[in-house]
């Protein structure tokens, strides 16, 4: 069934108004061959087409002039042998509810993922990570569906092309295909990832103990979109040059520094953001976050310009403080189709 003329507010976790021409629910496989008949409709009406799960991640600059899918995939299978799980997960489960269910059955591994927003087919997508782990080191392979030629294809862990919040589903494959299944091995090798600090501190590191942890931090820092919409970190964290570190830490020897296997050093965002005073600035309803200045919040009334206005204002008075180029992780989706900052901004 395709709906016509919906809001998408319950749709985003900005809970930002806007609408979309069509939706289209996907809730089982057997709908396969029906939305591939929208998909062609939609191409022949030259209508952009936007895959959406939970919506945990995006921004909805403008009403979207096309057809919108969304991805309710269920059903979760568990398979046991002597020394992993293989977890076979339809692309529209909760990821929370996943992490939470698999601690609960003592299926260990996932517990520092805890609590981050969306639906399991995203996680992939900008491969999902938080406190030592990252969804690529759990993942076995990635079930999608090619849109155009309706073939089913899956890409082992290589072939995904992770990297930090990247994937091939960001880059190559990008519009023309629709996560329905992820495949997770989950090692009875257990090792806690407590590198983190206040994990480091803790005195039973277990994974239900981790998992508790995890989630304690998380709802200190970082608000809960149910009560206050935002989609998580708005920026990612840059990774620059030695060189660059190096001149910024002879200025500021307390800056966040993390080298990376290849030698460059990942900086903070959060930190920058705080730093160039922007804790709590306003613009309308869209405010800097004053638990983690990486987040934006929308108080209540935010319009999409809000946030895209406060974004730019905080992209610029990084650049002129830091001479550090700011790259924002949410996704800008515009009535065409992606987008980003620089492109908006040009167009208000
Ligand atoms: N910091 C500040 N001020 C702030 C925020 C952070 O000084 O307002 C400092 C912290 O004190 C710390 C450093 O910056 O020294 C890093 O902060 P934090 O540990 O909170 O993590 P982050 O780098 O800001 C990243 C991820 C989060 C993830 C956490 C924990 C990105 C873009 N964000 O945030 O992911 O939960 O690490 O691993 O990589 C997300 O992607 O939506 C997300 C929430």
């Amino acid at each position: 069934m395709i709906e016509t003329n919906c809001s998408l507010k319950p749709f985003n976790s900005f809970a930002i108004e806007a609408k979309t021409e069509q939706l289209f629910y996907l809730k089982t496989r057997k709908q396969f061959p029906e939305l591939l008949n929208h998909i062609k409709i939609a191409e022949q009406n030259k209508r952009p087409i936007l895959i959406l799960g939970a919506g945990s991640n995006i921004l909805f600059c403008e009403n979207f002039a096309g057809l919108i899918i969304k991805v309710e995939l269920s059903g979760i299978e568990i398979i046991e042998s002597k020394n992993n799980y293989q977890l076979h997960i339809g692309a529209g489960e909760n990821w929370h509810q996943l992490v939470a269910n698999c601690i609960e059955k003592g299926i260990d591994g996932l517990e520092n993922l805890a609590l981050i927003p969306g639906v399991v087919g995203a996680a992939p997508v900008q491969n999902i990570g938080a406190y030592g782990s990252e969804f690529k080191d759990f993942c076995e392979s990635v079930e999608y569906i090619d849109l155009e030629s309706g073939e089913l294809h899956r890409l082992t862990t290589e072939q995904c092309l992770f990297g930090y919040r990247d994937s091939i589903f960001k880059t190559v494959v990008l519009g023309n295909c629709l996560i329905t299944q992820v495949t997770l091995n989950l090692t009875k090798q257990w090792h806690p990832k407590s590198r983190y600090g206040a994990l480091n501190d803790l005195k039973d590191k277990t994974a239900k103990q981790i998992y508790q942890s995890v989630c304690q931090i998380r709802s200190e820092k970082l608000p809960d979109p149910d009560k206050l919409g935002n989609a998580g970190s708005f920026f990612k964290n840059p990774v620059v040059n030695q060189e660059v570190a190096n001149a910024l830490l002879a200025r500021y020897p307390t800056m966040p520094n993390y080298p990376q296997n290849d030698g460059r050093i990942k900086l903070a965002a959060g930190w920058l953001i705080e730093q160039a005073n922007l804790k709590g600035r306003q613009i309308g309803g869209a405010v800097v976050h004053q638990q983690q200045a990486l987040v934006i919040v929308n108080q209540g009334d935010a319009t999409a310009s809000d946030i895209v206005q406060l974004a730019a204002l905080v992209r610029d008075t990084v650049k002129q403080k830091f001479n550090i180029e700011l790259e924002h992780e949410v996704r800008f989706i515009g009535a065409q189709g992606e987008t980003n900052l620089s492109e908006v901004l040009k167009r208000v």
